[in-house]
């Protein structure tokens, strides 16, 4: 685990300027659940820069974050510090984590990334314990980015594996990402925040994409069931999912 991940190179970190911000953008399904859950113990796996951990270590008895990406973890470590927060680097697909001992799991954008979205989503139930809740995002099958990731996103990765390519990238197309963000979007942010977002978008290398039968399936398989569902606006759909006692 020791190279560098996509994630290392360009860690999904933005809006930190402003933690309301970050706060307040949370899906409400995954705020509930942190909030129904006080007092209890959470992993987030694929924890990422933190994000899901500012909120939930106001409710959490403790909270682990975990991710394959040491710079993410990194950069986590230092934005929060608080005690009941803790950072372990470890991969989603085969967590080095004892069965059944998490009450809540938080899987936010993250088995998608992974290369087996499946085996992902089973370890995330796997450290559940029976009764437990996994918060789960994952993006869609039927929405325009599965296109636009295997066509424009296509490009793009390809393009960037040259010198020049990755130039043109690093010099037009994030400045011109940078300045649709500035004029349609609500929320400011910077050009190295807006690039992460496009790298997340575009140049990710693994991307997979799940209709709700996919989920309904892996939880008939994985003995758990969806107890709330929302399809958001944006490109992942959510899910709240119980493993059964
Ligand atoms: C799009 S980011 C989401 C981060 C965070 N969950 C959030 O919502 O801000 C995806 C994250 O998944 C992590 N990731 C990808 N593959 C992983 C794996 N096999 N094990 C653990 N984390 C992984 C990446 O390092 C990255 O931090």
């Amino acid at each position: 685990m020791s190279d560098l991940t996509f994630y290392d190179k360009t860690p999904f970190n933005y809006g930190y300027s402003k933690e309301e911000d970050i706060i307040s953008n949370m899906n409400p399904l995954l705020k509930n659940l942190i909030e129904e859950n006080s007092g209890k113990i959470f992993y987030d796996i694929g924890c990422g820069c933190g994000r899901n951990l500012i909120y939930t270590s106001k409710y959490a008895k403790k909270i682990i974050g975990v991710d394959i990406s040491s710079k993410s973890l990194e950069f986590a470590s230092q934005n929060i510090r608080k005690k009941n927060v803790e950072f372990k680097l470890d991969s989603n697909l085969n967590l080095s984590i004892d069965s059944n001992i998490a009450d809540v799991v938080i899987s936010d954008g993250v088995c998608h990334h992974t290369g087996d979205t499946f085996k992902a989503f089973s370890e995330c139930l796997r450290i559940l314990k029976p009764g437990g809740f996994l918060y789960l995002a994952v993006y869609k099958k039927y929405r325009y980015y599965p296109f636009i990731y295997y066509t424009i996103g296509f490009f793009l990765r390809t393009i960037n594996k040259y010198r020049l390519g990755n130039y043109v990238i690093e010099n037009i197309f994030v400045p011109f990402h940078y300045l649709l963000y500035k004029i349609f979007k609500k929320q400011k942010l910077l050009l190295v925040e807006t690039k992460n977002i496009f790298y997340d978008y575009f140049i990710t290398p693994v991307a997979t994409f799940q209709s709700k039968k996919n989920v309904i399936s892996w939880c008939r398989i994985t003995n758990s069931n969806i107890k709330k569902y929302l399809r958001t606006t944006g490109n992942c759909h959510t899910f709240i999912i119980k493993k059964n006692d």
